[in-house]
């Protein structure tokens, strides 16, 4: 067996006995109780905007959606009140624009509602209100009524570019106002850095799931950072879970996990009761976890940060990168990325982007839609779920969480928000550094 990957971690972490638990792998992380007024305050939202969204590099998309130069999309990012075009320019570069005109502020590139998303493939954004023209690298084509402007205030307009770096073509931005604190490199850490690369770019066949719930952003994610509620909120979704035992359910627990930095991962087990439950599985040839036919190119091989242990029954393989998006391998052959976009601290908006190589044929294609119907009926049941904890949390009846060792994901992400927002209050001198999780 070739060596445990583990650059710039500490490879003890990784394994553990029976009688150990995880959370004892990181003995500066507090094993008492977590408050949750990250979730219910208002006011602790205003705060998590600046401390975390601001400063950190935040997901755009693929590489692949802006392939040829030309191609264009758009992504609202109401946390920061902002929306940007990411733009493949006819000079060959890839770059980020803030989407609003430099005239009189308009939002430059929509289509037929300002708040929603485009993509398109342009030689140039004209914007609607007084038919400035600008290029795909940003600097003024066109100016209308040119004998009006004051001096050169109409030819030096431009649009005002973001920091945007690529990870193994995931494509991240950065709207710090004072420009990037880390480069990418340095958000991700060594681990991440160095052990992602895998033919992302293969799997080119998207299937988009994006809906608002009343929940904060980090209820959601939370519910994608454990296994341990899947046997009892899945089971519709996942029929296997109902053919198992209850003590084989109750053994169901991760295979490794591990904090990275601000990041952190876990590997789920696969399913052990063997594919197909139900006749509608059969047919379509995919399950709950994904298409089973046998995919052009076989990917089951993860990259090394996803796999570190070499486990060959590895099930899922989810990575949460801070602070916001997960990015997840699921046995055989595709990949999905989470993304829970706050917008007010008691409601979210999730996008769910599932990756699978091209289908090749008319079953294949039936293959990938029987699977997002079974796996965005499954997100339903979480997302559902997590309107219930909102509400339940909201109650005020209590003040904290008793998190297990399953949930060490979920302490870890909790922690890292709370230090964001004690360090940009201290920062600022702002009262209330009382908020942090509390001790034992
Ligand atoms: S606001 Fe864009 S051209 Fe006037
Ligand atoms: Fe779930």
């Amino acid at each position: 067996m070739s060596e445990i990957y583990s650059v710039g971690i500490d490879p003890t972490v990784l394994a553990k006995e029976l009688d150990e638990k995880w959370t004892d792998k990181y003995p500066d992380i507090d094993q008492s109780r977590v408050s949750y007024e990250s979730m219910t305050s208002p006011e602790f939202y205003e705060l998590e905007r600046e401390a975390v969204f601001r400063r950190s590099w935040l997901y755009a998309g693929r590489a692949e959606w802006v392939d040829r130069p030309g191609q264009f999309f758009t992504k609202e990012y109401e946390v920061l009140r902002n929306s940007i075009i990411v733009v493949h320019g006819h000079d060959g570069n890839v770059r980020a624009f803030y989407n609003v005109c430099p005239h009189r502020g308009n939002k430059l590139v929509w289509k037929d509602d300002p708040g929603e998303p485009i993509e398109g493939v342009c030689n140039r954004f004209y914007c609607k209100y007084h038919g400035l023209g600008y290029g795909t690298d940003g600097k003024l084509e066109v100016l209308t009524d040119r004998r009006s402007w004051f001096g050169d205030q109409g030819k030096e307009l431009a649009l005002a570019e973001i920091p945007l770096a690529s990870w193994n073509g995931f494509l991240f931005v950065n709207m710090n106002p004072g420009g990037p604190e880390q480069t990418l490199r340095e958000f991700l850490g060594d681990y991440y850095w160095e052990g992602f690369a895998w033919p992302f770019e293969k799997l080119t066949e998207r299937f988009v799931a994006r809906g608002v719930t009343q929940c904060n952003w980090k209820g959601l994610m939370d519910a994608f950072n454990e296994i341990y509620h899947g046997v009892y909120v899945h089971k519709e979704a996942f029929p296997y879970l109902q053919k198992m035992d209850f003590d084989a359910l109750q053994a169901m627990h991760v295979k490794t996990m591990a904090l990275v930095g601000q990041h952190g991962f876990y590997i789920s087990p696969r399913n052990p009761q063997g594919l197909f439950v139900t006749d509608i599985e059969r047919i379509s040839q995919c399950t709950g976890t994904g298409p089973q036919y046998p995919a052009a190119e076989d990917l089951t091989r993860l990259p090394p940060a996803a796999n570190p242990i070499h486990t060959d029954d590895w099930g899922t393989s989810s990575h949460f990168i801070f602070p916001n998006i997960q990015i997840q391998f699921y046995y055989p052959n595709w990949y999905l990325v989470y993304q829970y976009w706050p917008l007010a601290y008691d409601r979210m908006r999730f996008e769910i982007d599932c990756h699978y190589q091209p289908s090749r044929n008319f079953s294949e294609l039936i293959s990938h839609y029987g699977h997002v119907a079974t796996f965005w009926d499954a997100a339903l049941q979480d997302i559902n779920n997590l309107e219930a904890t909102q509400k339940g949390l909201e109650m005020g009846v209590f003040q904290n969480w008793p998190l297990t060792d399953q949930e060490l994901m979920i302490r870890g992400f909790h922690r890292q928000i709370y230090d964001h927002v004690a360090r940009y209050r201290e920062e600022r001198n702002l009262e209330g550094a009382a908020i942090r999780p509390e001790r034992r």
